[in-house]
């Protein structure tokens, strides 16, 4: 939430900032701005809407200087205004700030500043940061800043530049992703690293309390108190072309496109017992009593999938819980469980604070992560990456799938008794399989013709097919702003059903075969009170095909592969009906990639 560009080197800042918030917008696009110095003069220009307005408003202007840096946000105090949007500054514009996260104590900041006589332009919590840097001034930005800090409650990653010392950038986290880039002679700090990957691959991840002070292109370490520190450099393997459209409308179509490639390498080097890749083995699995799968959004939805899994191979209860609940509860977690923490960006806010939760009561963490480096892989135990590269498009869509993947490695690992009755060579046919199932798009955007105007879209499923429901539900509420269920389909008869009505689409998945005669029977029931059904399963359903209206033949496998491709669909869904009705795809209303606040 809200993106984060910092630059300080030889070149001019403007273009570098303007292209890294172009990587970063995904995160929030209700406003954008920058602040430049020039060693005589601080420019800040700042423009509510998305980044193009600020870089059309720019356009004409030359902007010279050697520190930079650039915000792109996702309101959270105030409208989405000029007057809101970062670089916020002080009153004599001395200081400029960007920030991403929630100052908890500002109103109680801002009140003393008031009656001290200072004034507010804004409604946002940053702004009283960039007054009390002026009011605290000692004529050393990084002691300024580390003093401010040590005043602030809430959650911060903040990046300041003064025209007093028109040579430094002073940067510091809490909570909040910041991430250093070490190129030749020059530095970048940014929300993530994608948006500085072509710039280096080499990255400091900062920690929570890290300091940064920036001079002429080099960087120093600090802790709060100002004592250095050093923290190790990464290299990113990532490739830039991962991070860009590649001649594609959106990010989304893209990453759906690009799943077998990459599910290619979630399995590489996993497909074999003892695999060194796979963080916890066999005995060690064995011991723990509870499994906790903690999440949010699609990475929860993923969860519901591993939940079935792990506790066929294991026998042993797990727990699925939306990390935004479960942080507020007292679930009783004991130091023999297991919490399995699911995130693309490992940058989620409440998955964090569920991830202390769970290390505060002695379990053991294992996150399933993502973006290399970020907070959940370091806070983590074990670490399992995804290795699906980039995810810039809101919905989430390959990570997903890698999600699902993820969990099925691990318990295939766990499986001593083959129970999962799917064998490690079959998973190896995953990427083929994807690339048969995508194959159904020219058949879902002819679907997606009929169902684009319509009010309501049901998803219905048994067993794992509805936990697949809940993200193809998801998908197409996010991009299409229609309004979509899910329901496990044994449900629709305890009262939803009472909504199926003549043309009402209800949109089926069944690949769970076990259960196909229980499923068809209940698209009968929708059937009977006119839906328009629309189901996805493989050939071994004529009864089913029979009764649809539309039927989406995926090529066959096992049970557990049938399931994860049938993913495939229900994002291409999503992604036309929302392309037909001309919605921001990768950017949609009232949302951001990285969820970093409450
Ligand atoms: O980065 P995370 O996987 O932790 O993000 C969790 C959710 O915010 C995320 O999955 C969200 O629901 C997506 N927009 C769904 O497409």
């Amino acid at each position: 939430m809200c993106g984060i560009i910092g630059y300080s080197g030889q070149r001019k800042p403007l273009p570098i900032l303007l292209d890294g918030l172009s990587r970063l917008e995904y995160r929030g696009y209700d406003s954008a701005g920058i602040a430049i110095i020039d060693g005589e003069s601080l420019t800040i220009e700042k423009k509510e809407g998305k980044l193009q307005v600020l870089k059309d408003h720019l356009v004409d202007k030359e902007i010279n200087g050697n520190i930079g840096i650039g915000h792109t946000r996702w309101a959270t105090h105030g409208v989405p205004s000029d007057e809101n949007a970062h670089p916020h500054y002080d009153n004599n514009q001395d200081f400029a700030i960007i920030h991403n996260g929630i100052i908890e104590n500002y109103a109680e900041m801002k009140e003393v500043l008031l009656n001290e006589n200072y004034e507010f332009k804004s409604e946002t919590d940053t702004e009283v940061v960039a007054v009390e840097l002026s009011r605290q001034w000692t004529g050393n930005l990084l002691e300024t800043v580390c003093n401010v800090a040590k005043g602030l409650e809430g959650t911060y990653a903040l990046v300041v530049i003064t025209i007093k010392d028109p040579e430094t950038i002073v940067a510091g986290r809490m909570m909040s992703p910041l991430v250093l880039g070490v190129g030749e002679d020059e530095v970048f700090l940014a929300s993530d690293s994608a948006a500085i990957l072509e710039h280096t691959n080499k990255m400091i991840f900062l920690e929570n309390g890290d300091f940064v002070e920036i001079k002429n292109g080099q960087y120093q370490l600090f802790d709060i108190d100002m004592n250095e520190i050093t923290r190790e450099v990464q290299l990113i393997d990532w490739e830039v072309s991962e991070a860009e459209k590649s001649g594609h409308d959106h990010f989304m179509y893209k990453e759906i496109l690009e799943q077998s490639e990459v599910i290619e390498r979630t399995i590489t080097g996993r497909l074999e017992l003892g695999s060194e890749q796979i963080p916890i083995d066999l005995e060690h699995a064995k011991k723990f009593e509870k499994i906790w799968i903690v999440a949010c959004g699609t990475a929860y939805h993923a969860g519901l999938f591993g939940k079935d899994l792990f506790e066929k191979v294991l026998g042993i209860p797990v727990s699925v819980e939306l990390a935004s609940e479960f942080r507020y509860r007292e679930p009783i977690v004991g130091k023999n469980d297991l919490g399995i923490v699911i995130s693309q960006s490992g940058e989620t806010m409440d998955t964090i604070a569920a991830t202390e939760l769970l290390k505060d009561n002695g379990s053991h963490v294992l996150a399933l992560v993502n973006v290399v480096g970020s907070s959940l892989a370091r806070m983590a135990d074990s670490v399992l990456y995804l290795h699906v590269g980039p995810e810039i498009g809101v919905a989430s869509t390959k990570a997903y799938l890698g999600m699902l993947v993820g969990q099925l490695l691990l318990a295939k690992h766990w499986d001593e008794f083959n129970k999962l009755e799917t064998s490690f060579d079959e998973i190896s046919e995953l990427p083929f399989l994807i690339k048969k199932a995508l194959e159904c798009e020219p058949q879902i955007k002819e679907i997606s013709k009929s169902i684009n105007d319509k009010k309501d879209i049901y998803f219905i499923g048994r067993g794992l097919d509805y936990a697949l429901a809940a993200e193809g539900a998801l998908k197409l509420k996010e991009i299409s702003y229609l309004h979509a269920e899910a329901l496990a389909a044994g449900e629709l008869k305890h009262g939803t059903l009472a909504l199926i009505e003549k043309g009402t689409p209800v949109v089926v998945t069944a690949s769970q075969h076990h259960l196909l005669d229980k499923t068809t029977s209940n698209v009968q029931e929708v059937k009977a009170r006119g839906a328009y059904v629309i189901a996805i399963g493989d050939n071994s359903s004529k009864k089913l095909q029979d009764i649809s209206d539309n039927y989406v033949t995926l090529p066959e496998a096992s049970e557990m592969l049938s399931t994860i491709i049938s993913i495939i669909p229900l994002q291409f869904i999503a992604y036309h009906v929302a392309n037909l009705n001309g919605e921001s795809i990768d950017q949609p209303r009232n949302l951001a990639k990285s969820v970093t606040v409450e």
